[in-house]
């Protein structure tokens, strides 16, 4: 059993290509919807809640959990892993959105440093758009440049988007919003035009075709759920004893801490398939 978890229901968008690239792993899907928008919440509160989170995906029979949440892979992965899980749960792991992204970006391997694929060219520059956690984490910059360290990271913060996409916003809101963080990474870069950008946000691939229309046609969108989902199934062939027994393949599970009715609903609407949320 596969832990996936976010702060709230975005990381449905990174489940769905999951379920579809590893259609007979069983995944246990946990939605912080209590606690839920992380962003603009302290380092200390999102790396405690994050915590809580994992513990109870492992309570569930989570033998290794995806954090599908950017801001609590910014804040709290690197943590988890070096100072808490080789006590709390040694044979267990916990893996991070941002390692498919970078070595997208980066075109180098994290596991050995091999090259990967190359996807855009080492000295470029890229976007990155996020919370204003994830940004002001500085995790990006910090993992790109242990890699590439001649490309140039421009961070953009955009602030309203993911409430924006949660209210269920008209498309013009939305694409207003879009083109003002678009116009403000742009101003950024003195007229260069970055080779690929990311949306470093769970919320973000459900308006890719705002930015999509709102960038400069050259530039590279990264699609993160596709990435991730890529990595994952590459991972668990490198690690046969985290993929489903035979008695849990394919079995999937929806809990929140919020209010399974509300979330449900919302869910179901939010990614366009029918989604019945239990309470965590
Ligand atoms: N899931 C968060 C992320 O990917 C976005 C929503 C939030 O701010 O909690 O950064």
């Amino acid at each position: 059993m596969i832990g996936v978890f976010d702060s709230g229901h975005g990381g449905l968008t990174v489940l769905q290509a999951l379920t579809q690239r590893l259609p007979s792993e069983a995944f246990t899907y946990l939605g912080d919807h209590g606690n839920a928008p992380y962003g603009p919440r302290p380092e200390e509160e999102i790396y405690a809640l994050t915590l809580a989170a994992v513990e109870d995906l492992f309570a569930e029979g989570c033998r290794l959990v995806l954090l599908a949440c950017n801001t609590a892979s910014a804040i709290a992965l690197r943590r988890l892993q070096q100072d808490w899980l080789p006590a709390a749960a040694p044979e267990r792991r916990v893996l991070g959105v941002f390692v498919p992204m970078v070595e997208a970006l980066t075109a180098v391997s994290w596991r050995d440093g091999t090259p990967v694929p190359k996807r855009v060219a080492e000295d470029g520059m890229v976007a990155v758009f996020a919370t204003q956690r994830t940004i002001h984490s500085g995790a990006y910059p910090f993992e790109i440049g242990l890699r590439a360290p001649r490309m140039r990271v421009v961070s953009q913060t955009c602030p309203h988007l993911v409430a924006a996409i949660e209210a269920d916003e008209a498309e013009a809101v939305l694409r207003e919003l879009v083109e003002g963080y678009v116009a403000e990474m742009l101003e950024q870069t003195e007229g260069r035009v970055p080779a690929a950008a990311v949306l470093g946000c769970t919320h973000y691939p459900l308006v890719a075709h705002l930015f999509a229309a709102a960038l400069p046609a050259s530039v590279r969108l990264l699609d993160q759920p596709s990435l991730v989902a890529d990595s994952l199934a590459d991972y668990l062939a490198r690690h046969q004893r985290f993929a489903a027994g035979p008695g849990e393949a394919g079995t999937r599970r929806f809990l929140t801490s919020g209010d399974p009715t509300r979330i449900s609903a919302f869910a179901s609407r939010f990614i366009g398939a029918e989604v019945c949320f239990e309470r965590a």
